[in-house]
């Protein structure tokens, strides 16, 4: 019940952002410009519904509360907020990003400040209530639904932009994490439409990081895993509008890796000769391969084995005695 009247209560609001970018003239000079300055095109502002929430400090509460919304669901939404005994707009002055359940409907807002400063944060969201539960959410998931299914692939990126920007660049199957470490539920849902998982982060220490930490538990879901790292300083979003949309299909494709071997990559160097830290890594190694269901993906657990006792130089049958030991 109280689900139901969130869905509805977003949707007006989504309808009240949306024509506040399109039909204000405080929305084209200050948001449709920001869009544009990003290279976001009409087409993809469209598409993914984005809009703005005007200066005017009631301009959504007010309207919402003139067309007979209740006040206490309204709060709950997160569109508005309670400032001593008045309903005043949370988003405002930001622009838009709608978030979509898997079957399309909203589910909740993420709001980007135009002037990034240090007092206010670049995103708000949409807090937690009965339908944006945020372990459950992957942005873009209703959009990229056809295209993981098609690919049999889906992609993960960081942020709300990355996934509009990758889009536009004619990559469809991709969804944002939304900043936070992979949830199980997140995974789920991915493993719901493929197996294949592509993580893109940022190719700085944060961006590994965060790649890594949801690897043990998509190899225990039975994703395989591959990795792109984008260069430091760029994400997907800025690197595409850099380079062009082909160039950076061709980067994803020349630098996908498989994780396990990159995370036995990344340890193999930082180990160099140490005696203690290689037999810890490969102690590491077996566990991480333990992972892989082996009920469920046998050949693949073997491939692994082979593989990384050949990198690291030791003998195939000590390897899969310790992955044992693991199970
Ligand atoms: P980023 O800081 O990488 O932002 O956070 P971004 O997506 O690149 O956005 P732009 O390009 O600066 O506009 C990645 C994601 O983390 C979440 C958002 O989902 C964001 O897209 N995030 C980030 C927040 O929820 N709150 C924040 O204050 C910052
Ligand atoms: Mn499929
Ligand atoms: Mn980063
Ligand atoms: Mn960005
Ligand atoms: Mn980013």
């Amino acid at each position: 019940q109280t689900a139901d009247s969130l869905y509805i209560i977003n949707q007006f609001a989504q309808q009240f952002f949306a024509s506040s970018l399109w039909d204000t003239e405080e929305g084209q000079d200050i948001a449709l410009s920001y869009f544009k300055e990003r290279g976001f095109r009409e087409e993809i502002i469209k598409k993914f519904q984005l809009g703005y929430s005007p200066e005017k400090a009631d301009a959504f509460a007010k309207e919402a509360i003139a067309k007979q919304y209740n006040a206490d669901l309204l709060l709950k939404s997160g569109l508005v907020v309670n400032r001593n005994q008045q309903l005043l707009d949370n988003y405002r002055g930001r622009v838009i990003f709608p978030i979509h359940n898997t079957s399309g409907k909203i589910t909740g807002f993420g709001a980007r400040i135009l002037k990034t400063n240090d007092r206010a944060p670049k995103y708000i969201n949409t807090p937690e209530n009965e339908i944006y539960i945020k372990s459950k959410i992957l942005y873009g998931s209703y959009f990229a639904r056809t295209a993981i299914d098609k690919a049999d692939e889906c992609l993960l990126v960081e942020g709300y932009t990355d996934v509009v920007s990758l889009h536009q660049a004619g990559i469809e199957n991709v969804v944002a994490s939304g900043g936070t470490s992979l949830t199980i539920d997140q995974l789920r849902l991915i493993r719901k439409y493929t197996n294949n998982l592509t993580i893109i982060y940022d190719g700085d220490g944060a961006g590994v990081k965060a790649a890594m930490r949801g690897l043990d538990m998509a190899l225990e879901e039975g994703l395989n895993v591959k990795l792109v790292l984008i260069p430091d300083n760029e994400d997907p979003d800025s690197y595409v509008n850099k380079i062009g949309a082909a160039a950076f299909q061709d980067f994803v494709k020349a630098e996908k890796k498989d994780v396990i071997l990159f995370q036995l990559e990344v340890a193999l160097k930082d180990a160099g000769n140490d005696a203690a830290k290689k037999s810890g890594l490969v102690n590491r190694m077996a566990e991480t391969i333990s992972k892989i269901n082996k009920a469920e993906d046998f050949t693949k657990q073997q491939d692994y084995i082979r593989q990384v006792s050949e990198i690291l130089k030791i003998d195939e049958a000590g390897l899969t005695a310790l992955v044992n030991q693991f199970i």
